[in-house]
């Protein structure tokens, strides 16, 4: 059973995209996920294909229609399905590496991309959507962001990194950065790769990556050291 994942867009066409490529390309070419983007204006039922409205209250932008939403929702979500639903938007909590471990080792996910100035928060709310954003920026729709929930999670599928790509020791995985990596030549343009890294002191190695890994933490994102490892994301009872 292979992990599966469906994008309720406007703009199906965006799909794969970067995610038809490179390791999430080839894990999907092996059939150890799939992808499937669906356009949210064929739920549309007038003759225009209206999938959005003025905001109640007034104000700028448009708001996608909860019945349109909803409707997209039934036509490729079959019943009895188990995916969270995520609804991407700047207004979620943030994508957390915890998150992106939860999803990947569920089924799947069914994401959905708003555009305008949002989503009838009825439907959200309804659907049990888990509201998630991908950082502290507006992007012009929620497709990027599913991009890149997506390429977080499929490459924890199993199966899809081999030994080269390990995500053990990587950021995010014990509240820390990772630390800097080096490689050949030893030398360049003057610059010496940090002699304990040449030692072969496997001990003086690690001690040596975990200070710096700390040293880069505190530095640039201090907030991870007050944050206890794997927090749950999301709503409560979320996998
Ligand atoms: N849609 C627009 N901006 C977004 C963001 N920062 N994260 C997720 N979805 C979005």
């Amino acid at each position: 059973m292979s992990w599966n994942a469906t994008v309720l867009t406007l703009f199906p066409g965006m799909f794969p995209g970067p995610l038809g490529t490179s390791l999430a390309g080839r894990a999907m070419d092996r059939g150890l996920w799939s992808l499937e983007a669906r356009d949210i204006r064929e739920a549309a039922t007038d003759r225009h294909r209206t999938v959005d409205d003025t905001p109640f209250g007034g104000g700028a932008g448009m708001v996608l229609r909860p019945d349109v939403v909803d409707a997209a929702i039934a036509a490729a979500v079959p019943e009895g399905d188990q995916r969270p639903l995520v609804f991407l938007t700047p207004r979620g909590v943030p994508l957390r590496q915890s998150l992106v471990r939860q999803l990947a080792a569920g089924p799947g996910v069914v994401a959905l991309c708003g555009r305008y100035e949002g989503v009838d928060q009825r439907v959200v709310e309804a659907r049990g959507m888990i509201e998630v954003s991908i950082g502290d920026y507006v992007l012009s729709g929620g497709e990027l962001g599913a991009m890149v929930l997506l390429d977080a999670c499929v490459r924890l599928i199993p199966g899809v990194m081999g030994a080269a790509e390990s995500a053990e020791e990587e950021s995010f995985s014990s509240n820390l950065l990772e630390y800097p990596h080096y490689t050949r030549p030893a030398e360049w343009r003057g610059l010496r790769v940090p002699e304990v890294l040449l030692s072969g002191h496997h001990a003086e190695v690690a001690r040596w990556r975990r200070e710096r890994s700390e040293a880069v933490t505190r530095e640039r994102r201090p907030d991870l050291l007050t944050h206890s490892p794997n927090q749950d994301q999301g709503r409560a009872g979320a996998p």
